[in-house]
């Protein structure tokens, strides 16, 4: 079976055509990476603009990279939600669109849930269309995922934890209560100086200050590990924020905030807040006798993360998808749909910011 998804809830315009739900035919991504260095950020109107400009050439790129045509689609799949309504609003209207003109059954994705199964996408199809470097993850588990199992998303706007007992049936665990972990690198790298760079910023300072911490250099600064031996398997990361923002006007008042202690922070930061993700993803798998942890979303992407959780690999099943596969694309959309979605009539399908993570 072959899906075509669509996935714009954030800045990212993406569209994927995946066979049987693993292998990727084609995969393209649009970003406004650009305009963000520009405005700081997301500006929600900007970028559903350049995302209507971006839609169609994204899915014409996608399908031309697979060799095919919408005639030889058999699923239309789209992110319906959570997200930015401008943005959504592009994914969903085009792939209404599309199934109005072809007569195709279309499935809407949940954006959050969808993420976990980048897990089940085979990376090496994704290799041959990626026109940047694939990074694979620090370990590439070959090992098929049995379960259940465990799986944590966490995300620029999320932190969840599931209990999957099958493919397609989940159960939410705990989330955050109020600022996702990716949330926390990014404020942390503007509080740092880094702009819009987010935890790959946070994640190469910490590598600097690692590098001078085999040369003997001591931490100075300690950061809290929020709610971590708490009874719950929820997180909270906004007080970390401002913890951080205490240590940076501390430091600026006594004129040492400098490359060194901007590194440090970055480290202890990274260090609180993988700390606290592991700690409690442990727990929940031991809890439900898990075989298995599944990690994604962008914030998997960070190697300090991917490096802690292999340390349980006797234990459990460590599977973690390559980079490219944990930011948002399009791919695990179509994955997604493949192995729990339910095709929908298009007049019943909209777009819904505040889609829940929690009733499944
Ligand atoms: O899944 P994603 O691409 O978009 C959302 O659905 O939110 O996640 C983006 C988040 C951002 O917060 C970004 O800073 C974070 O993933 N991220 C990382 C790394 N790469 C991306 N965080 C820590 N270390 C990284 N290497
Ligand atoms: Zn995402």
């Amino acid at each position: 079976m072959n899906i075509l998804a669509i996935e714009t809830s954030c800045d990212e315009t993406a569209a994927a055509v995946v066979k049987d739900g693993t292998q990727i035919l084609g995969s393209a991504i649009a970003t406004s990476a650009a305009m963000h260095e520009k405005y700081g950020g997301i500006v929600p109107e900007v970028a559903a603009r350049e995302q209507l400009a971006y839609i169609i050439p994204t899915i014409e790129e996608a399908l031309k990279q697979a060799n095919t045509h919408y005639k030889y689609i058999d699923v239309i799949a789209v992110t319906v939600g959570p997200g930015l309504i401008g943005s959504l609003l592009v994914g969903v209207e085009t792939a209404k669109t599309l199934s109005f003109v072809t007569g195709k059954p279309i499935i809407p994705v949940n954006h959050v849930l969808a993420h976990m199964y980048a897990n089940f996408v085979d990376s090496s199809s994704f290799i041959v269309h990626s026109k940047t470097p694939v990074q694979q993850p620090s370990t590439t588990n070959h090992q098929p995922i049995t379960f259940p199992a465990i799986s944590l998303v966490v995300s620029g706007g999320h932190t969840e934890l599931y209990l999957m007992k099958s493919i397609e049936d989940l159960t939410w665990l705990g989330g955050t209560l109020d600022d996702a972990a990716g949330e926390a690198f990014d404020k942390t790298a503007r509080l740092l100086g880094f702009g819009s760079r987010g935890g790959v910023a946070i994640q190469e300072a910490a590598l600097r200050f690692t590098e001078l911490r085999m040369k003997n250099k001591e931490l100075s600064i300690k950061l809290p590990r929020p709610m971590m031996y708490d009874k719950t398997l929820n997180f909270s990361f906004s007080g970390l924020k401002t913890a951080i923002l205490r240590e940076v006007n501390k430091l600026k008042a006594s004129q040492q905030f400098s490359d060194e202690t901007i590194q440090q922070l970055g480290f202890e930061t990274q260090e609180a807040i993988t700390d606290v993700l592991v700690e409690k993803t442990l727990r929940a798998a031991r809890a439900h006798g898990a075989k298995n942890i599944l990690l994604s979303g962008g914030v998997s992407a960070n190697l300090r993360l991917r490096e802690k959780f292999m340390m349980h690999n006797t234990e459990f099943g460590i599977h973690v998808p390559p980079v490219q596969l944990c930011t948002d694309n399009a791919a695990y959309i179509a994955a997604h749909a493949f192995f729990r979605g339910k095709p929908t009539d298009w007049h019943d399908i909209t777009a819904i910011p505040d889609l829940s993570v929690e009733e499944i």
